[in-house]
């Protein structure tokens, strides 16, 4: 493999010479310090996806620096004259890769777009259309329509795998914001006190909505190359006894966590959102708090703007801090605190990778 690996460099780094100005073949780039990436760029290449989904890293071990390997594999085959002009001429090509890298929007796929967060993710990927081609995956033509029928919103339920699988076709990420949703019992009335009763229709529970609905969705995901899935649960999910788990006796929390673990050990890079109580305010106007393993319920701050969440999922599709995390989300009352800005920053004082 290894014999493989450097004939295949060798071959790279001799088309680079001969074509670097027509279409490359393959490119060795240095990345960072600690990884040499091999790069097939292929003749159509014109979108950074196809370029980074083919990479292949060294490891540190194999890799000590770009321009020790070079060095090791070409001395026997290069003067260092022409080292000295392939080294200018990576750099030329690790300027081309970044600007693509850079430049190309990412397709992301958010589940439960007809959903009243999954509404605001989608409708914020549209507005960034420089960054982001926005899908959508909703379950009735209704709901396509409420968020404006485009051809890229698909109809499907998420308990049917097929029915997924042409959605992710072809995304980058993707951004769960399904939810089993309970039903109120008929008959309940307010003004006679006491609470309203909940059930779930029958196939539309927790279990088969919120565990095999989201399994479905990663496998689905996984199967179809995806980079990173965003997955928004719900705080409390430590407390078997949270009082949402006796809603319609449907333990929802326990299957939500279900679904997240799955997700934490499918291998892909994640990020796991398990937000405060939530509320269709306006969003940017509070200090939001990150915090684990539901501390935050033992506090004030406890719920988060709709909205909020919301850019939270966006941001965490283009920041690296943002990846293996699970965080629990809330804010700040509005007028206290100052509103958050920097979420690279709020990423970064998340160290939980469940
Ligand atoms: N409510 C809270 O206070 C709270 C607190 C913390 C966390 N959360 C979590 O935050 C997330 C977002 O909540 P939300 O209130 O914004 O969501 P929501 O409005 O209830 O939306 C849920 C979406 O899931 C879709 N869905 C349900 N079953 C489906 C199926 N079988 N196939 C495809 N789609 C299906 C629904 O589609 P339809 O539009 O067709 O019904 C709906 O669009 C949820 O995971 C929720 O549990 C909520």
């Amino acid at each position: 493999m290894r014999d493989r690996e450097i004939n295949a460099i060798r071959c790279g780094l001799v088309s680079l010479t001969l074509s670097l100005h027509q279409t490359p073949v393959m490119a060795i780039i240095t990345t960072t310090t600690t990884t040499t990436t091999l790069f097939h760029l292929p003749s159509n290449t014109h979108k950074s996806k196809a370029v980074s989904s083919s990479f292949l890293s060294l490891p540190r071990s194999q890799s000590p620096s770009s321009s020790l390997q070079f060095r090791s594999l070409v001395s026997d085959s290069t003067s260092i004259s022409s080292r000295r002009k392939l080294n200018g001429n990576l750099r030329r090509v690790s300027v081309i890769i970044s600007a693509a890298a850079t430049t190309e929007p990412l397709t992301v796929l958010v589940t439960g777009a007809g959903g009243r967060t999954g509404q605001i993710v989608y409708k914020k990927l549209k507005e960034r259309s420089d960054q982001f081609v926005a899908r959508g995956l909703v379950r009735t033509q209704e709901s396509k329509e409420k968020i404006g029928g485009e051809d890229e919103v698909f109809i499907g339920d998420i308990r049917d795998s097929e029915a997924i699988a042409s959605a992710v076709q072809g995304i980058d990420a993707l951004v769960i914001l399904t939810s089993a949703v309970p039903q109120m019992k008929p008959g309940f009335d307010p003004s006679k006190g006491g609470r309203p009763e909940f059930f779930f229709e029958d196939g539309s529970y927790p279990e088969q909505v919120d565990w095999l609905g989201q399994k479905n969705q990663i496998d689905a995901a996984k199967a179809a190359g995806v980079k990173q899935i965003v997955l928004v649960g719900s705080m409390g999910g430590t407390n078997i006894n949270h009082p949402l788990n006796s809603i319609g006796n449907a333990n929802i929390l326990v299957w939500k966590r279900k679904a997240e673990q799955y997700l934490a050990d499918s291998g892909i890079p994640y990020t796991i959102i398990r937000a405060g109580g939530l509320q269709d305010k306006e969003g940017g106007i509070r200090e939001l708090v990150v915090g684990k393993d539901d501390e935050l319920l033992e506090t004030e701050i406890r719920t988060i703007a709709r909205a909020d969440v919301a850019e939270v999922c966006v941001q965490a599709l283009q920041l690296e801090e943002a990846k293996f995390k699970a965080i629990d989300l809330a804010s700040k009352p509005e007028g206290t605190g100052t509103p958050t800005k920097d979420f690279k920053a709020l990423f970064a004082q998340v160290t939980t990778r469940f």
